[in-house]
């Protein structure tokens, strides 16, 4: 039985005042690795953007996305949250095992096996996502977990560095706002959705 689970959420529901125009958001799901893990991996993004070129991820916007929107009214964000509220996802180990890069658009990556509870929530959450009409815009592709580490990289021929398994347990995912500039993207969670504790 789907039962509602508390969130933590910083959007106010207050739509009572509709420009002709409505304010848009950038947002998207993702898990968050602690940051001990976000910060190994910012300094292996760093070292190797020195050698490939590119554009390191800032450890603190290191993330895995789980399904991304990009640009929807404002004033849907409470029916997103209670949408992702709704979700039953189940907490779980995710070891991300191995570096990788994507010729096709210039990302150097950390992935992970997929574990069917990460594959659980990635496809519930879509599912659930399109069902009440958000047009999610990666829908086409299949999900492929991964962690970027470098943008647009200079080079493609650079070797891979040597991977030290990390293991983080994932106990909660989280709706993040996007803010593009020329510094990067800013990041702000605006809420997070605790996975029920699980053996995994
Ligand atoms: P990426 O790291 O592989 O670029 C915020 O943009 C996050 O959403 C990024 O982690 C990005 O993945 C992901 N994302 C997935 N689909 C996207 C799309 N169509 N456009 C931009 N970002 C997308």
């Amino acid at each position: 039985m789907r039962h509602r689970r508390s969130y933590s959420s910083s959007v106010s529901a207050d739509s009572t005042k509709r420009p002709a125009h409505p304010e848009t958001a950038r947002v998207f799901f993702a898990l968050w690795p602690p940051d001990e893990i976000a910060g190994r991996l910012a300094a292996v993004a760093v070292d190797f953007s020195q050698a490939a070129g590119g554009r390191p991820t800032r450890r603190e916007t290191i993330h895995l996305t789980l399904a991304f929107l990009g640009d929807i009214a404002v004033e849907r964000l409470p029916e997103l949250q209670r949408l992702a509220g709704e979700v039953d996802g189940a907490a779980f180990d995710l070891t991300l095992g191995r570096f990788g890069i994507w010729q096709h658009n210039r990302l150097f990556w950390a992935g992970c096996a997929s574990p069917p509870l990460l594959l659980d929530l990635a496809g519930t959450l879509s599912k659930r996502l399109l069902e009440a009409g958000f047009a999610a815009a990666d829908t086409k592709r299949p999900f492929a977990p991964h962690v970027t580490l470098v943008r647009k990289l200079a080079r493609l021929d650079v070797a891979l560095p040597a991977m030290h398994a990390l293991t983080f347990r994932c106990e909660a995912f989280v709706l993040v706002r996007s803010r593009l500039s020329d510094k990067g993207s800013a990041y702000e969670v605006l809420a997070r959705f605790p996975l029920a504790a699980s053996g995994c």
